[in-house]
């Protein structure tokens, strides 16, 4: 089974976005109301969007997997690589993908001179805060995020130097 990321191509937007909804909804109705899922899913993962990122040299999109079972998306914003996303299907997770796929935008964004990598995780996603902390991450702010549309996001942000 070949597990190496590679970037993403738009024949694979598909495929991402089924993998999104199946590890949000494995992992967030404990977080984050039904509602809220749905409409983040839905504004995250537009396909209209996700084109446009692709063609975007600020934004950087690897999947693993055939078929897919994990994906990241990173862009960069000043001096900082932001970690968007990285997801993991339930039955593959704890088996390095998750490292895998950090490693690729880690390479990313040091390439791009980057002198930081930040991301934001939800306070009580205790996994992803063990996993983070594993790849050497520290967190350097917790504060309620007010996304519109009536929702928030409870979260940490955390960094790491690269
Ligand atoms: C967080 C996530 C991306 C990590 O990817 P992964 O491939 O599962 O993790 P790795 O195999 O790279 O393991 C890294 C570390 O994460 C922690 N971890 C991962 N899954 C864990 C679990 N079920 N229980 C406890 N620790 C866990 C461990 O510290 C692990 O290291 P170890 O196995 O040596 O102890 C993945 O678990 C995931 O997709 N979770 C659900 C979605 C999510 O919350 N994404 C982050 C959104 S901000």
């Amino acid at each position: 089974m070949n597990d190496t990321p590679r970037r993403i191509a738009p024949d694979d937007i598909d495929a991402i976005a089924a993998l999104a909804r199946r590890v949000w909804q494995a992992t967030y109705p404990p977080l984050i109301s039904q509602a809220q899922i749905d409409h983040m899913l839905a504004e995250r993962y537009a396909a209209e969007r996700m084109h446009d990122q692709l063609a975007d040299p600020l934004h950087a999109w690897w999947i693993a997997g055939a078929p897919a079972a994990g994906f990241a998306h990173a862009h960069l914003d000043g001096p900082v690589c932001k970690l968007d996303k990285l997801y993991v299907r339930p039955d593959r997770q704890r088996h390095g993908l998750g490292a895998a796929l950090l490693a690729a935008a880690v390479d990313w964004a040091r390439m791009q001179g980057m002198a930081r990598m930040r991301l934001q995780v939800n306070r009580g996603n205790a996994q992803a805060i063990r996993a983070y902390r594993k790849y050497g991450f520290a967190v350097v702010e917790s504060r309620i995020f007010d996304i519109g549309n009536g929702f928030v996001m409870d979260d940490h942000v955390m960094e790491l130097p690269l």
